[in-house]
């Protein structure tokens, strides 16, 4: 299927958030007008989901530079469960296991909501996410918007906020924050600011997150968690919230700096296996 700009189509998946792009076939090239509204539509949507396509590692990486660099991982050799299929670029999200061994990352049950990579100085902007095996049930990706986080917050939060920084720091677990009461140096960490400003659309969005965001930087402890466990709540308002149910062969691009995003559980006896990679960002503050 060729893609013109006169096949696209751009379907909203709920009232805040996501959209369903149609007429796309993302193993083809893409014209320049195809991708300039495929931008639009993802800064208008912030996830933006292609049904049904068939695409290949390179395909994906190839769609995925059409938005920035594409970002590497560094996972060190000895914890590269690919083998010989190892591409520094993707991460394979899988509970399947092969020599006993998983053959991806975040393997198995729910996992809370989370920015990817807000740990990190200059948070990658946008994951493709791409579902190859799934189970019969389960699994589900959650996206809040966090523009609309933001939004929603009473003017008086507003304030409070204003300027504050927080904690992001993450260890790979799926459903708890690290306990930073100990040497906080072996975990990825970065202060961020609590409400950042998109470097694209010049919105405020929050940024912080139950998964990652450990402490609001220099208040008391029971005040930020106070403040966190109040912010938190998005996560619970379906205002916000589109609930993706996968297929097979769908692709799902979404934004980082405006979005968090969460996993519900799935049975464990059952193969499950998307294939991701990233767009690199920039610092979120100067
Ligand atoms: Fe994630």
């Amino acid at each position: 299927m060729t893609t013109t700009l006169e096949k696209l189509e751009i379907l909203p998946l709920s009232p805040t958030i996501g959209a369903e792009i149609r007429g796309v076939d993302l193993s083809q090239p893409l014209d320049d007008r195809t991708v300039s509204a495929i931008k639009v539509a993802w800064h208008d949507h912030i996830v933006l989901l292609f049904r049904d396509q068939d695409i290949d590692t390179e395909q994906q990486i190839a769609f995925a530079e059409h938005f920035g660099d594409v970002g590497t991982r560094s996972r060190p050799a000895e914890r590269r469960p690919e083998g010989a299929d190892y591409n520094a670029s993707i991460m394979l999200v899988s509970n399947i296991k092969k020599d006993g061994e998983y053959i991806g990352s975040l393997p198995d049950g729910e996992m809370w909501f989370h920015h990817d990579m807000c740990y990190d100085r200059a948070p990658h902007k946008g994951t493709f996410l791409y579902a190859m095996e799934l189970p019969s049930t389960g699994g589900n990706t959650l996206f809040a918007n966090m523009y609309a986080a933001y939004e929603v917050l009473s003017d008086e939060t507003k304030e409070r906020i204003k300027g504050q920084r927080a904690l992001q720091i993450y260890d790979f677990a799926t459903r708890e924050v690290v306990d930073i009461s100990g040497d906080i140096a072996k975990y990825k960490h970065e202060i961020q600011p609590v409400a950042i400003t998109h470097p694209v659309t010049g919105k405020k969005a929050l940024y912080v997150n139950p998964l990652i965001t450990a402490r609001i930087e220099d208040w008391p402890e029971d005040e930020s968690r106070a403040l966190l466990d109040e912010l938190f709540t998005f996560g619970e308002n379906p205002d916000i919230i589109y609930e993706h149910e996968w297929r097979e062969g769908d692709l799902i691009m979404w934004d980082n700096w405006c979005s968090c995003h969460a996993r519900t559980d799935f049975p464990a006896s059952e193969r499950r296996m998307l294939r991701r990679c990233t767009v690199k960002g920039q610092p979120l503050y100067e």
